[in-house]
């Protein structure tokens, strides 16, 4: 079946080549120049003292649970409601995630359910800003000091998003970004993570680059040769990689006022629908909608809803994962929250170059489609 509209589509344009083909002109396409240039660039928007180029948000996270000691017998509480790739870089460094059920308006993790889950192996928490709307950062902030528990942010999904007029992301110890395709910006694949912590700072950056110094900077110092004294491993984002970034980055503020009117758009088409019901916003967030996550009715078959929009052209989605029931965790935790959420939300179309006709169009095919189900 054709798809006339499909969930996203990414926003490039000729800014992309040029800046790639400046970077297979210099001749140095692996991790140089263009990798610091995003860096700044990362760093100058969110105001953070630094950036870490890496190859995606899931090594983002990897080297920010190592940076702060995170290893085996640790317990790290992690939103349950998330793509994999949370809980599974906790499991990478041999600690168990433990996870904490969600908010249902927001999707976000419940700050007064976290307390309930601390033991004294817990060494830190992952709240997600999901789907681009951030956690409550204020209250996870205010746990973590109390019970001296480190914070890495998972903000994959939240480039640009605020809380309290903050930015995601630099609330916590580290913060961790995506340029998958499906992120606000993107760079096909990529990561980033952002920190005001000198010494994390370097350990990532280490850890990045096999455990030694990282090769644009030692060829800057002239002749030497580095040791390898830290297991790292090769996480570096390429100068090809950056380029995009670099030229999507400047569009970000655009993209996500197009998305957000967009949304509202979509609210407005959902209140004539029965059934479903429009994504819930926090009146402290800024929320960037990297997804527009809608909610089905529990007497609906969201997964034959998605099939039959397939058959008409529309393109949607399930939202994110319930990571508690992912046979790879073996977890005993119990988040019926996030369960509820992962079997009834519903991803549509948003992306900056959909328009209100595309919407109409969609939601009308939503309409017919839920008749059809019936
Ligand atoms: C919440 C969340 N965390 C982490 C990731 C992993 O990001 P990446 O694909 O850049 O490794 C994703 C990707 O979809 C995500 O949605």
């Amino acid at each position: 079946m054709d798809i006339k509209i499909p969930l996203l589509r990414p926003y490039f344009n000729a800014e992309e080549l040029e800046e790639v083909k400046k970077v297979l002109d210099s001749g140095w396409v692996a991790q140089g120049p263009k990798v610091k240039e995003l860096e700044n660039k990362i760093k100058n928007y969110l105001n953070v003292k630094y950036a870490i180029a890496v190859t995606n948000c899931t090594a983002a996270l990897h080297l920010s649970l190592l940076s702060i000691g995170i290893k085996k017998g640790d317990e790290v509480l992690v939103s349950d409601y998330t793509f994999p790739a949370t809980g599974h870089s906790v499991v990478y460094c041999g600690a168990k995630p433990v996870f904490v059920d969600i908010d249902l308006e927001t999707y976000n993790i419940k700050p007064d359910l976290i307390c309930d889950k601390i033991t004294k192996k817990t060494k830190a928490i992952i709240p997600v800003h999901t789907f681009g709307q951030p956690a409550d950062m204020g209250k996870i902030i205010d746990i973590a000091k109390d019970y001296d528990l480190k914070v890495i942010e998972d903000a994959a999904c939240a480039l640009g998003a605020k809380f309290n007029n903050k930015f995601a992301g630099i609330f916590g110890d580290t913060g961790c970004f995506s340029f998958h395709a499906r992120k606000g910006i993107t760079t096909g694949e990529g990561g980033m993570v952002v920190t005001n912590n000198k010494e994390l700072a370097e350990k990532i950056r280490k850890l990045s680059v096999f455990g030694m110094q990282a090769t644009w900077e030692r060829e800057q110092k002239g002749f030497f040769i580095p040791e390898f004294n830290t297991l790292g491993y090769n996480y570096k984002m390429s100068d090809i990689t950056a380029a995009i970034g670099v030229a999507q980055l400047p569009r970000l503020e655009k993209i996500i006022k197009r998305k957000q009117e967009l949304a509202l758009y979509w609210d407005k088409k959902l209140k004539n629908i029965e059934s479903i019901s429009s994504p819930y916003v926090d009146k402290n967030a800024r929320h960037i909608f990297q997804s527009y996550v809608a909610l089905v009715d529990k007497n609906i078959n969201r997964n034959k809803l998605i099939e039959t929009l397939r058959k008409g052209g529309i393109q949607t989605q399930i939202g994110t994962y319930a990571s508690h029931i992912q046979p790879v965790y073996n977890s005993q935790d119990n988040c019926s929250n996030s369960l509820d959420i992962f079997n009834r939300a519903l991803a549509l179309p948003l992306y900056y170059n959909l328009t209100e006709g595309d919407i109409d169009l969609a939601a009308s095919w939503l309409k017919k489609s839920l008749e059809k189900i019936k």
